[in-house]
Order: structure tokens, then C-alpha cells, then sequence
């Protein structure tokens, strides 16, 4: 049998929501069109600079651009021309952008925050990126401009959550509070197929993933947490890996069974994450395929965010492991 397309999964899932007026099934479905688009640039990456080269910047110019930025613009314009959101916040843009101040007839209700490329130091040496994508129901009255309070939500009030992965193949995993969905595209008919239905982190997780380049400067519960990863007992040593782009490794220790971690450095006190645009909606989906985060001491969805940008320490991953960090940094900070 032909596997659901991620239109179709869409759209059937669309009675799970009480009163659902379709609006976020087409939201879903604008974001699925801006991730392919994303994809074909991610894609000819290498290409585009050899292009570039050529000295040829009317045609390509656009091309030319760092990804990040592209992958923003591309992103904010699929949903800001289409008018299926009220709001939008990037962490490629300072500010948010309000889409309902722009038509007076703007009715809709939802707010999308994203990070349009995650990894992208990954770009250059061809290996994976992807975008990370948050969406809120507006708490001010509809048909006014959005407010910052719309954007300053706990991650708890998610209404969903997922990411691309621009892979050795291209997926786009998804969450509306009803377990986590994989979909696979076919580049050749550009169409993403079901292909990870309901995704569940293992019962055990054996890798731990973190950049030990910054060891001296981790908290001592942190560097504890690495050497009982790495101490001959029970099931241990765990495996080290670690991709640098979030979205990568979450995913693959979503599949194999691990923990990500970002703690507090010297340079980044307060860890390098944005809890907005990377936190929330990872811990979201971890959550919902039986997993956990933290930001040591607290739930990653029970933070109340005060600003837009506003960085956290963050580990996610298998529930243990999690549970794990957190008694470490209990007993030694
Ligand atoms: P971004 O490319 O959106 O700025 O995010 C990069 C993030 C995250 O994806 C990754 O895990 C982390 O930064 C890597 O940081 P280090 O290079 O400090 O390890
Ligand atoms: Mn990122
Ligand atoms: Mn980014």
C-alpha cells in the first residue's frame, strides 16, 4: 500500500482539533511548501558558489546569499503571502514581524516562531542542516496587530512543534500534542511520505551528545555527567556524538536513544540555545515521543519567556539521562 502523504496525514489529523477551522492544517501544509523550497537550495549549496563565482549576480544574486538569511526570507514570505498567520518571529530577525497589521481583514489566530536554518557552520562542509518551527495560538484579540506577549508564551501552550532535516534525505518531523510524526520526501515526485509514524525515543539511551571542546568551562555537574558516560559500568561507556547542528543530533538520538547538551559556558553564561526558536519546540517534541528537557533545574515548557532571543542551558533527550543531568548538577552546583 502507497504510504500517506503528509497532505493527507494533515488533514485527516484535522478533527483531533475541537472547532478546527482548517486554519493550522493550512498553515502546516504552507510550512511543507517552504521546507521543500529550502530544500532545493540547501541542496545545490555547493553549486550556488561556483555560480557565484562566475561573477554572474543578477539571476543568481539571490543565490548568492548566506543560506541562513535565504531560508529566512523564504520562510517569512511563504506564510506572510499567504496570510495564514497573524505573527511571526525569527531568530534571523530582531524584531518580530506583525502580518495583520499589513490587511485589516487578517483574522487568523496562529503565531509561528522559527529558526529557518539550525547548523548552518554545517553548510559549508556539506553536512546536515534544518529548520526548527513553533506555532502558538495568539493571546491577544484577533484582527488587531500581533503583541510580544502573543510570542512570550511557556512552551506548554505549543498547539505544535517540528523540524526539517535537510538529510542524506529530507524530513519533516512533526508534533501536535498526538505523539510525533516522521514524513520522508521523495525528491524525484516532491512529495513527503509517512515513513517514522509515531516516534518514540528507546527505552535506553547510549549516546551523549555535546561539544567537550568547551569542557574546562562546563559546570562541575556537567563534567561529572560526562565522566559517568564515560565510566566502564553497567551498560556504560555511552557513545559520543555530536553533529553541531541541534536538529541533526536530537533527531538521530530520538532514533538511536540519547541525550543533547548545551550548558552554561564562560562565553555563553546562560548556554547558547534560543528558547524560543530551539528549546521550546524540540522539548515539545521530546516530550511527546517520551522524552524530557531541561534546563538543569526546571522543565524547558515551564519557563516563562521574557524576551524574544532570551537564551537557556538545555539538555533533551531520553527521560533518564535527562533525569540524570539534573541530579548531577543537584549534587555538585
Ligand atoms: P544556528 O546555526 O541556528 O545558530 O544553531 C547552531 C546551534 C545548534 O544547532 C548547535 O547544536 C550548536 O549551535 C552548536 O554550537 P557549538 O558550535 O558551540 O557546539
Ligand atoms: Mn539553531
Ligand atoms: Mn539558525
Amino acid at each position: 500500500m502507497q504510504p500517506k502523504t503528509l497532505g493527507e496525514f494533515v488533514i485527516e489529523k484535522q478533527h483531533e482539533f475541537p472547532y478546527s477551522t482548517g486554519e493550522l492544517s493550512t498553515l502546516l501544509n504552507s510550512i511543507r511548501l517552504a521546507a521543500k523550497v529550502v530544500n532545493h537550495h540547501v541542496n545545490k549549496a555547493g553549486l550556488t558558489d561556483i555560480l557565484g563565482a562566475a561573477g554572474n549576480n543578477n539571476v543568481h544574486a539571490e543565490e548568492q546569499q548566506k543560506l541562513d538569511v535565504l531560508a529566512n526570507r523564504l520562510f517569512i514570505d511563504a506564510l506572510v503571502n499567504r496570510e495564514i498567520v497573524c505573527g511571526i518571529a525569527s531568530e534571523e530577525e530582531e524584531n518580530y514581524v506583525s502580518v495583520a497589521g499589513m490587511k485589516s481583514d487578517n483574522m487568523n489566530k496562529y503565531v509561528v516562531l522559527i529558526d529557518p536554518l539550525d547548523g548552518s557552520s554545517n553548510i559549508d562542509v556539506n553536512v546536515s542542516v534544518g529548520t526548527i518551527f513553533s506555532i502558538y495560538r495568539r493571546i491577544s484579540p484577533v484582527g488587531q496587530p500581533v503583541t510580544l506577549e502573543d510570542f512570550l508564551q511557556p512552551g506548554r501552550k505549543q498547539v505544535a512543534a517540528g523540524y526539517v532535516i535537510y538529510g542524506t534525505s529530507t524530513m519533516l518531523v512533526y508534533t501536535t500534542g498526538h505523539g510525533v510524526n516522521g514524513f520522508t520526501l521523495n525528491p524525484a515526485l516532491g512529495v513527503f511520505y509517512l515513513s517514522h509514524p509515531q516516534m518514540k525515543f528507546p527505552e535506553k539511551g547510549k549516546i551523549y551528545s555535546i561539544n567537550e571542546g568547551n569542557y574546562v568551562h562546563f559546570p562541575l555537574g556537567i563534567k561529572k555527567f560526562i565522566k559517568y558516560c564515560q565510566e566502564e559500568k553497567d551498560d556504560r561507556p555511552c557513545t559520543s556524538r555530536y553533529i553541531g547542528s541541534l536538529v541533526s543530533d536530537f533527531h538521530r538520538n530520538m532514533i538511536k536513544g540519547g541525550v543533547y547538551l548545551y550548558p552554561p559556558t564562560s562565553k555563553h553564561p546562560s548556554g547558547k540555545l534560543r528558547l524560543l526558536y530551539e528549546c521550546n519546540p524540540m522539548a515539545f517534541l521530546a516530550e511527546q515521543a517520551g522524552g524530557k528537557a531541561s534546563d538543569g533545574y526546571r522543565d524547558i515548557l515551564d519557563i516563562e519567556p521574557v524576551e524574544l532571543h532570551q537564551r537557556v542551558p538545555f539538555y533533551v533527550g531520553n527521560r533518564d539521562m535527562v533525569e540524570r543531568i539534573e541530579e548531577f548538577i543537584q549534587i555538585y552546583d
